[in-house]
This record gives C-alpha cells, sequence and structure tokens, in this order.
C-alpha cells in the first residue's frame, strides 16, 4: 500500500525522506515520487517502473536542490488509474505551489471529480488524490488558511485516508490529517516527519507520537488553525534503525525465517511475569469482564488469520470456551450476534489492516469486548482494542509473515492459557506449567530452523513441479493453509490446501502423478487417520511429502520424502511444523529467480478494502 515520508526542519535532505521511502519498499508499490517545497515553488520528481521506482528516483534526486527545509515523499501502490508517471504522487493543484501525497481511497471520488471538472481545473492523472489539491486549492481561493483548506476539504471526503500537504506559502509547515489509514509524527534533531510507519524513520527520529483521525496537525512551524505537536500522544517505539537492515542474508524473508526462534521466544517471555504468571500488556477492562466471557470470535487476514485458526483449538482446549474464527474482510460485513460476553480478537502484524480494524470496530460497536494481537505498539489495532498481546517480533520488512506468524500463535496460546486460569479450568500449577512448556518450544524452532539445509537439499527434486496440495487435520489444517498461501505468495504456483479427510469429497479428482502432496503427520490422535489419507492419495499416484516428528519412519515409508521436526507436544505442533513449510516456499521461489521479499502483486500492510 501506499508509502508517505514528509520531513520539515533545518537542512532536511532529499537522500534522508528517500531513504525512508526505501525503508517502506516492503508496504509493496509500483510507482514513486518526492517533492521539495520552497517559497519559491515545489520541485517534483517521479519514476513509474514497477519495482524499480526507487533506484530510478535516486539517479535523479541530485536534481532537488540540497539545503531545503522541506520535503515530502511517497510510493504508491496503484488503485485509481494505472501506475503510470502521470499518476505517481506528489500532486499538485492548477496553481503548482499546493502539493501533496495520499495513502487510501477517496469512496466519493467520481463526485468530486466531476466537481473540480465542473469548475475548470485541469487534471493530470487519473487518481482520486489530485483531486483533493483542487478542492485545497480553491479553499485557498475562498480566503481559507491552509489548514482550515485541508480541514474543510477532508471533512468532505469520504472513506480511509491519509493525506499530507505542503504550500509553497508555506514553505517551513507541512500538515498531516488521517482517517483509519496509518499516519504518525516523528521528531529528532529539531526536525518533524510524518511517515506510514515507524520504521521509515527510524535513523532521523527519536521520538514518535500517535495522531487523532479526522484533525490537522502541522508539524514545523506552527500554523494558524492546525493542531501543533503538543497535542500528539507519545507512542513508545522501541525498534532501532538496524532491526531494519539486510545484515548476513540475501533477503530478509530468509533473515526473518531465521530469526523466527528468537521472536517467538521474545513475545512469549515478555508474556510470562517471574512467577511464571500471565502478563497482558494493556488491559483496559476488568480482568472479570474476562472471565464471564462465553463466546470468542478471532478475526484476521491471510497469514494472521491462519493464526486464528491455530487460536481456536488453543483457546477451546484450554479455556473451554466456543470459538470461531473468520476472514476479517467477511465478517465485517456479516450481522454477527454479539453482546458484552463475546470477545472479538483481531489478530494483525501490522495492526493497520483495515479490514481487521474495521471488523473489530464493528464488534466493539455492537457491544463486544475486543482485544488486538498485534506485533505494532501504537497500531490502530491497538488503541481500539479493549486488551493488547503485543507480539515481540521486531520489524518484519519482508512481505510474506514468517516470525510474527510463530509469534502469534506464541501470544494466543497465552491467552488461551490465561482465561482457561481465569475461568477456573486450570489450577496456577497447570497453567504455569503449560506456560513453560511453551516457552520450551522456542528450542525446537531454533533447531528446526538448524535444518534448512537439509530440508532443502530434501526438496530439491519437487522444485520444477507446479502443482501442490497441502493437507492437515485438526491443528494441523491451519497450518497446511499458511503452507500453501506461502508457497502462492512466494512463486505464484497453484497450490491448495485441504483438511485430509475432505479430500475425497472432491479435491482428489486433482490429483494424478504430477501433483504433489504436502501432508501434515505429526504424532497426535490424528496420525492414524491422516495415515490412512495419505494412502489415498499414493493410490491416485501423487508424488507425497510428509512433515512428521523424529523417530518416525513409518510417516516416512509413505513418502517420496520426509521433512522430520524435532517433537513437542502436539498442542504445539502447529508451531514447528510450519517451518519446514516456510523454508520451502522460499526454497521453490529462489530456484525460480524471484524475488522472495517483494512478491508480484502484493503490499505488506493493507490499508484500503
Ligand atoms: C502473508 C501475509 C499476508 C498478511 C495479511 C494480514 O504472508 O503477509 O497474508 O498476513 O495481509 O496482514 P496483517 O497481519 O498486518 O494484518
Amino acid at each position: 500500500m501506499c508509502g508517505i515520508v514528509g520531513g520539515v526542519g533545518p537542512s532536511i535532505q532529499a537522500a534522508e525522506v528517500f531513504d525512508g521511502l526505501k525503508r517502506l519498499e516492503y508496504r509493496g508499490y509500483d510507482s514513486a515520487g518526492m517533492a521539495l517545497v520552497g517559497a519559491e515553488g515545489v520541485e517534483v520528481i517521479r519514476a513509474a517502473t514497477g519495482r524499480h521506482s526507487l533506484d530510478e528516483l535516486k539517479g535523479r534526486l541530485s536534481r532537488l536542490a540540497p539545503g531545503a527545509n522541506l520535503v515530502v515523499g511517497h510510493t504508491r501502490w496503484a488503485t485509481h488509474g494505472a501506475p503510470t508517471l502521470g499518476n505517481a504522487h506528489p500532486h499538485t493543484d492548477c496553481t503548482g505551489r499546493v502539493v501533496l501525497v495520499h495513502n487510501g481511497i477517496v469512496d466519493n471520488f467520481r463526485e468530486l471529480r466531476g466537481e473540480v471538472l465542473a469548475l475548470g481545473h485541469e487534471l493530470k492523472s487519473e487518481t482520486d488524490s489530485e483531486v483533493i489539491a483542487h478542492l485545497i486549492e480553491d479553499g485557498l481561493a475562498a480566503g481559507m488558511e491552509p489548514a482550515e483548506a485541508v480541514a474543510s476539504v477532508f471533512s468532505r471526503l469520504l472513506g480511509h485516508m491519509a493525506l499530507v500537504v505542503a504550500f509553497a506559502q508555506l514553505p517551513l509547515t507541512i500538515f498531516g490529517i488521517r482517517r483509519t489509514s496509518p499516519l504518525l509524527v516523528a521528531a529528532g534533531d529539531g526536525r518533524s516527519f510524518f511517515a506510514s510507519d515507524a520504521p521509515a524513520v527510524l535513523d532521523v527520529a527519536t521520538s514518535f507520537y500517535e495522531m487523532p483521525e479526522d484533525r490537522v496537525i502541522a508539524i514545523g512551524e506552527p500554523a494558524k488553525g492546525a493542531a501543533g505537536t503538543s497535542v500528539l500522544v507519545p507512542l513508545a517505539i522501541d525498534w532501532a534503525s538496524q532491526d531494519v537492515e539486510l545484515v548476513g542474508y540475501q533477503s530478509f524473508y530468509e533473515m526473518e525465517l531465521a530469526q523466527e526462534g528468537e521472536a517467538f521466544s521474545d513475545t512469549v517471555s515478555s508474556l510470562i511475569d517471574e512467577d511464571g504468571g500471565a502478563v497482558v500488556d494493556e488491559l483496559k477492562v476488568d480482568p472479570y469482564e474476562l472471565k464471564r466471557l462465553r463466546k470468542v470470535t478471532v478475526v484476521g487476514c491471510g497469514t494472521s488469520y491462519h493464526a486464528g485458526l491455530v487460536g481456536r483449538f488453543l483457546i477451546e482446549h484450554f479455556a473451554k470456551i466456543p470459538v470461531e474464527v473468520d476472514v476479517a474482510s467477511e465478517y465485517r460485513y456479516r450481522d454477527p450476534i454479539l453482546d458484552d460476553d463475546h470477545l472479538v480478537v483481531g489478530v494483525s502484524q501490522s495492526g493497520e489492516s483495515l479490514d481487521t480494524i474495521t471488523a473489530v470496530k464493528g464488534a466493539a460497536a455492537a457491544g463486544a469486548k475486543t482485544l488486538a494481537v498485534t506485533n505494532v505498539i501504537g497500531s490502530q489495532l491497538s488503541r481500539l482494542a479493549d486488551a493488547v498481546l503485543y507480539t515481540r517480533a521486531g520489524p518484519e520488512v519482508s512481505v510474506a509473515s514468517t516470525k510474527t506468524h510463530v509469534s502469534q500463535v506464541g501470544a494466543l496460546a497465552l491467552f488461551a492459557i490465561y482465561l482457561g486460569e481465569l475461568k477456573g479450568h486450570m489450577y496456577p500449577e497447570e497453567a504455569r506449567e503449560a506456560r513453560s512448556s511453551l516457552r520450551d518450544v522456542a528450542s525446537a524452532i531454533e533447531a528446526a530452523l538448524a535444518r534448512q539445509a537439509g530440508y532443502e537439499e530434501s526438496l530439491a527434486p519437487f522444485v520444477g513441479s507446479d502443482r501442490f496440495f497441502f493437507i492437515g487435520r485438526n491443528l494441523q489444517y491451519p497450518v497446511a493453509l499458511e503452507g500453501a498461501l506461502k508457497l502462492k505468495e512466494l512463486s505464484y504456483l497453484a497450490a491448495e490446501a485441504y483438511p485430509a479427510g475432505e479430500l475425497k469429497h472432491g479435491p482428489i479428482a486433482m490429483l494424478d502423478s504430477e501433483a504433489v502432496v504436502v501432508a501434515l503427520v505429526p504424532r497426535d490422535r490424528l496420525r492414524e487417520k491422516v495415515l490412512a489419507n495419505i494412502e489415498e492419495v499414493r493410490a491416485r499416484g501423487a508424488r507425497v511429502i510428509v512433515v512428521a516428528f523424529d523417530g518416525d519412519p513409518e510417516a516416512a515409508t509413505l513418502a517420496e520424502t520426509a521433512l522430520f521436526v524435532p517433537e513437542v507436544r502436539p498442542i504445539w505442533s502447529p508451531l514447528v511444523t510450519v517451518i519446514p513449510l516456510q523454508v520451502m516456499a522460499g526454497a521453490i521461489a529462489r530456484s525460480r529467480g524471484l524475488n522472495l521479499d517483494r512478491p508480484r502483486n502484493l503490499a505488506k500492510t493493507v490499508t484500503v478494502e
């Protein structure tokens, strides 16, 4: 999704804003641009060469005069209008003295576009964003102050978005405003910044602030009619600039995969106190409210949804509360029956996925309690929920999630144990023991990761295949879904996931000797059933890979290849069986010469519907 960086203050360098955009690359983009604003006017450079756009901009940075005081930058993920040079941001008004960058969608864009065209404005792009610049121009022409014009136009825009605007007439001030879409303020060394995400400004800022919604904030020199930074709430960002540097690996995907044990361990340790008891990071409701819960719904998208599916088993197992899990984009348009003994859990790495935020917001409005499981302190999901569990995975740059997935499962497991204890289904000693055994899974994750080269060697005969099926039952079905998603995302191959028992109800018709079936068969109560399902697959001539616990030769005899993982308690098995599948997706994508960090068409943080 679009990324925004804007900086103002003594000697802001275009290169600093450019570096910020580079650090937002993971959000996904197809064109980019920057503007330098001075009293004499606005200079804009843009590039629309897909994922090479930033490289192209870099070559032209010197065209922006050094020693400026105000620079705004943008990476665009096309929504309205193709990813062309003309549609790339920043956009300007007819005078060329109002410049803006925008993230999100203006829902009433057609009507507003018609209006500005009727008023005689000349539109240079097909975007919804440019229309905003012309409406602001009209506000100025009607005698409004810049901040007033921004506020007045913003109040007419329907939808979720973030906007950063600068004016040649005020070259020491930038204005920002947002509704649902992410935008934060950061400051350091006497300079101030707007950014879509903290990693963009980690090396230039030392303090970070939340932005309120629907309110114009001015950074830099104070401006008439706008709120200054004094009204902002500080954010405790504990990430460091080096956390987003690629060191020692070819890709962030591989680096973050290798960090998985540490991410899981840091998450779980932070949610267990010194006495082995539970920690809830932010609990804005009385624990009594959680004790009386009678139903839990977990919502999320993609990989986070899959963590939620694992969470269902864990919560039902430990807390004995019925759980349903839904894809956030579906849930938000249902008419769920909710009341105050119902908890809706939003799982989101970024805490900014619009679908998840709106699903949780809707549940809160209907009277449910809400919990956020997120990796980003101060993200919108964390702010709106009644309680928060943070995953401590550090920044995740690769579009495809790895380390945050196991961290989410770890956090949900601890929440399940917490609820189990709170509701009296577990004695404190039992809960402590369960937490301690979960903490020990970190070493099994590390041990599985240490086998990466072995997994890749075993998978070599399969890298040319183009049809994969992932099967598992019970706790392993979400793992199968995650394995298929990783492979689809990174390799663009057809990969399907099914509950192993469901195959014979239809999908088995697709199997032949070209198909590869990856069967998840850890030693659990359904192992024999899955072994029988593997026999069904073999009988149709498909090639089989099994993921099994160490010391399970029987599973291995049924497969062309076995990927063994260290044995853990069956209830924790999704935390280790997912690892060979993450390795597999990376290995196949690499063998196909694909970019592991920025798969085509994808954005890391999906802030549009
Ligand atoms: C998969 C992936 C996406 C995200 C999804 C939700 O590897 O990265 O499917 O999991 O877009 O994002 P968050 O967790 O930020 O809400």
